[in-house]
């Protein structure tokens, strides 16, 4: 039984490796890509989807466009970590394949209610379409099995010093999409910058026959070629961890927690995570109020999710259909 699944994406390099690991997985269903202003413009973030779905032998795959900007704020992109083209550059040969006529949230919409089935969505971007999807097609919740969400942290930013990108990036989207009811897992930042590759790997994979993955191996060097001193931030698997933990959720250990979104001064964007065990007097005294509840990634089996990165990624499910 295959797993339907959706994924909402700013692509960005790390989305593009999320991008492969989906297509290549035999365990996923891909009906749909929603895409949204983050990483890079709207256009660059269409233009980079189709053009790894190409790659991937994912053409059949819709693929469309949905917000530009934020609800409230103007984009503000990460060109300095994912390059001009929001692709670390690479030059992927641009995709012909015809974008879907239909905005995000129609897509999302059509896709939902159309499915005999709920759909699991997985959003590796700001939550900006989902936000929207939810404000003007509520009775959609009910055909969306579960919510996997990279964003938030419940430990240090790297938007801000508090605040993780997708959420910092559209905090209002995000307190919509948290406060909806449905069934969240965050992988935030305490996961996400803890799956690296090894660099050998990168140097074997940037060196393969397969296009898809070399385009995964130059992915995964873009920031060392920036010379980034973090050692940490390099050959990160990024988003794909989002997904890798959506179809090997053994690998991922989780706590339930109430989260909350900051929406005001300099904590803009930051997910507080209440690990408390006891009640605090900020409960006590009506001061505050939990947040909704979400299942929040804590800690990871980086070996083991590496492996199942790579060994997806060599799985060609479908044909490469161009070469880089
Ligand atoms: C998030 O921001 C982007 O750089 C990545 O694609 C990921 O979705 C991490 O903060
Ligand atoms: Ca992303």
């Amino acid at each position: 039984m295959r797993t339907p699944i959706i994924l909402d994406v700013d692509t960005g390099i790390d989305d593009a490796l999320a991008l492969l690991f989906a297509a290549r997985h035999p365990e996923l269903d891909l009906r749909g890509i929603t895409c949204v202003a983050g990483n890079t413009s709207l256009a660059n973030v269409v233009a980079n989807t189709c053009a790894v779905l190409d790659l991937v032998g994912a053409r059949d795959v819709p693929v469309a466009a949905g917000a530009q900007r934020p609800l409230i704020e103007p984009a503000r992109d990460a060109a300095h970590m994912h390059g001009a083209d929001g692709l670390g550059n690479l030059g992927l040969p641009a995709s012909d394949r015809p974008v879907d006529a239909r905005h995000a949230v129609m897509l999302l919409r059509d896709l939902l209610t159309e499915a005999p089935e709920p759909i699991t969505l997985v959003t590796l971007a700001p939550m900006t379409n989902l936000a929207l999807l939810l404000r003007t097609y509520p009775e959609v919740t009910e055909q969306i099995s579960r919510v996997v969400f990279m964003g938030g942290s419940a430990s240090v930013g790297n938007a801000s010093a508090v605040a993780e990108f997708n959420v910092w990036h559209d905090p209002e989207a995000a307190a919509i999409v948290l406060g909806s009811g449905l069934e969240l897992t965050m992988y935030g930042l305490d996961v996400f910058n803890e799956v690296v590759v090894p660099a050998e790997e990168v140097d074997r994979l940037a060196g393969a026959g397969d296009p898809v993955l070399r385009a995964a191996g130059q992915l995964l060097g873009f920031r060392a070629q920036l010379g980034e001193a973090d050692e940490s931030a390099l050959r990160l698997v990024g988003d794909a961890g989002a997904v890798c933990a959506l179809v090997a959720p053994e690998l991922v250990r989780t706590q339930r927690w109430p989260v909350q979104v900051e929406l005001a001064g300099g904590s803009r964007g930051q997910t507080v995570v209440d690990r408390r065990t006891r009640l605090g007097e900020d409960l006590v005294h009506g001061l505050a109020g939990t947040g909704p509840l979400v299942d929040v990634a804590l800690g990871v089996d980086v070996p083991a999710m590496v492996d199942l990165f790579l060994r997806t990624l060599a799985t060609p499910g479908r044909p490469a259909e161009s070469a880089l």
